[in-house]
């Protein structure tokens, strides 16, 4: 089959792409907006750049139900402040629960029972539980498509503190890392909820 993306409907690309690019890792980005107000969502359009200097990326979207921005990109685009969140295995539901679409004043720690901790570096906190956490001031954000529902940014962030939830020495760190990250939780098809690899 030979498909040219201008002839088929958006939807059609974009479960072509969700079933395709798979498995791909989740960011649970943890925001605050002007008012201090935290806020937290899974992306799973998200990956690494590069790691001299630590960058990372990922993508929200357009809202295909209202073509509303994120609170996520409002926050960050005010703010220029993130955290990265890994998700394991016994967070799995949690960050589903936070994933869905509610007014900015809700907060999503309080929602999904999840404790926030302080950041280092930066003001939005990080999800306690999660077992690292990646402190990020934004880099760029590229602009992807025309506004439309499906369209949406390149958030770059450089990681200006990383959190790891272990006390093991720096010499044992990346055997340690894998260790806690032996099951990830990853997005294996839709963006509605989160299968692990
Ligand atoms: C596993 C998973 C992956 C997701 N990945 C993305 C993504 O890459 N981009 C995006 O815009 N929304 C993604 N979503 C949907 C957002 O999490 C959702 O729209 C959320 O309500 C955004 O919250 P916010 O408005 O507080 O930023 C994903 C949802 C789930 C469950």
């Amino acid at each position: 089959m030979e498909i040219n993306p201008a002839e088929i409907p958006a939807a059609a690309i974009n479960r072509l792409i969700l079933g395709s690019v798979v498995p791909r890792p989740i960011a649970w980005v943890s925001t605050i907006n002007l008012a201090g107000q935290p806020n937290l969502a899974p992306f799973s359009f998200f990956n690494a750049v590069c790691y001299n200097p630590p960058t990372l990326l990922f993508c929200p979207g357009v809202r295909a139900t209202d073509s509303a921005s994120k609170d996520t990109y409002y926050n960050i685009r005010a703010t220029n402040e993130f955290v990265i969140n890994i998700v394991s295995e016994e967070l799995a539901e949690a960050m589903n629960i936070t994933a869905t679409e509610l007014p900015s004043e809700v907060n999503e720690f309080e929602l999904a029972g999840l404790t926030e901790a302080p950041s280092k570096r930066v003001h939005p906190p990080r999800v306690a539980q999660s077992p690292v956490s990646f402190e990020c001031t934004l880099n760029q954000i590229v602009d992807i498509g025309d506004g439309s529902p499906g369209s949406g940014w390149v958030v770059i962030g450089n990681v200006v503190h990383i959190r790891v939830a272990d006390d093991t020495s720096f010499a044992n760190l990346l055997v340690t890392v894998l260790d806690k990250l032996d099951v990830p939780v990853a997005s294996f098809g839709d963006s509605t909820g989160a299968l692990e690899i």
